[in-house]
């Protein structure tokens, strides 16, 4: 293992109670973190996988704590911040994997407006108020070193990862209001790279197709046809599994991750390469 890998700093963990969230938060933990605090609107899910986050972490003083919060709450977001900071000095890695699909298809013709405002509400508004905090936060932070065979460098105050989308390149037919907010989300992370790296400050995103979440089995269980329509549009013919997406989110935080800033990283087996007609 490359040790510019590892890492040794405080996570806070937003939409943690489940699926890709909670697959970053173990793969931040068995990284190295000395403490993981999971933040979600579902506190009994934050709890078990704040728990279950001590089976995989590799930090011997290893600390993990929860915090329910609403991303549509812009107080809620505050505090959840400062308890961080109250709680552990300071944050290191910050994922923001609060979101929410698009509910039923339709073309823009037919939006609705009040689903629309929804799905912004959470994916856009939410996840820039969750961002807004932690850069406020992390500027105010002693900036990091990182020591390699090769000297020192610097490494920054802190780490932002946000859940976008392959929808944040690409559509869907009637996945409006869904690649609308991811796109949006885009936006977000280039602007708070672009305005917070002279602090010291990395803001990244990981975009996947589908990816295994517990969601996404059920729906197949549910509806088989969707693993065929995966398999004739994925190259690779499968779903993402959750780790293949949490553990490119803990490289990202980490020091060999240094210079990768304002990224929008496709983790899509090439879906969106191409045009499939069929
Ligand atoms: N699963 C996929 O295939 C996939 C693909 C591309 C992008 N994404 C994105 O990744 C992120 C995570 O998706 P997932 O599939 O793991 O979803 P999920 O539903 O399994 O997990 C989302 C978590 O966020 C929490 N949450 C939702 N609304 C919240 C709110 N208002 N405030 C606080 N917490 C809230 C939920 O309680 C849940 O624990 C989303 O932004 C999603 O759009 C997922």
């Amino acid at each position: 293992m490359i040790s510019s890998t590892q890492l040794d700093g405080i996570a806070l963990i937003v939409g943690s109670g489940s699926g890709i969230g909670r697959e970053a938060a173990f793969s931040l933990a068995e990284a190295g973190a000395k403490a993981v605090v999971f933040a979600d609107k579902n506190e009994g899910t934050a709890k078990a996988s704040s728990d279950e986050s001590r089976k995989y972490a590799s930090n011997k003083d290893y600390q993990t704590m929860t915090f329910k919060m609403d991303v549509q709450d812009d107080k809620s977001v505050q505090d959840m911040v400062d308890f961080v900071v109250k709680e552990f000095g300071r944050i290191d890695y910050a994922v923001n994997a609060a979101g929410v699909d698009n509910g039923r298809h339709a073309p823009i013709a037919e939006t609705n407006v009040d689903n629309f405002d929804r799905v912004m509400n959470i994916n856009t508004r939410g996840n820039l108020i969750c961002v807004r905090a932690q850069v406020a936060a992390m500027r105010k932070q002693e900036p990091k070193t990182w020591s390699s065979r090769n000297g020192t460098r610097d490494i920054g105050r802190g780490v932002i990862i946000n859940l976008a989308s392959a929808n944040s390149f690409v559509g869907l037919p009637g996945k409006g209001s869904y690649t609308i907010s991811k796109h949006a989300f885009m936006g977000i992370t280039k602007m708070a790279a672009l305005d917070h790296s002279p602090e010291g400050i990395r803001v990244n995103a990981v975009c996947p197709t589908w990816v295994r979440t517990p969601l996404l089995d059920e729906e197949l269980r549910k509806n088989p046809e969707v693993q065929g329509m995966i398999s004739a549009i994925v190259p690779i013919k499968r779903a993402a599994e959750c780790e293949e997406v949490s553990d490119t989110i803990a490289f990202l935080c980490s020091p060999a991750a240094s210079y990768i800033n304002g990224a929008s990283l496709l983790i899509d087996a090439a879906v969106t390469t191409t045009v499939r007609l069929f």
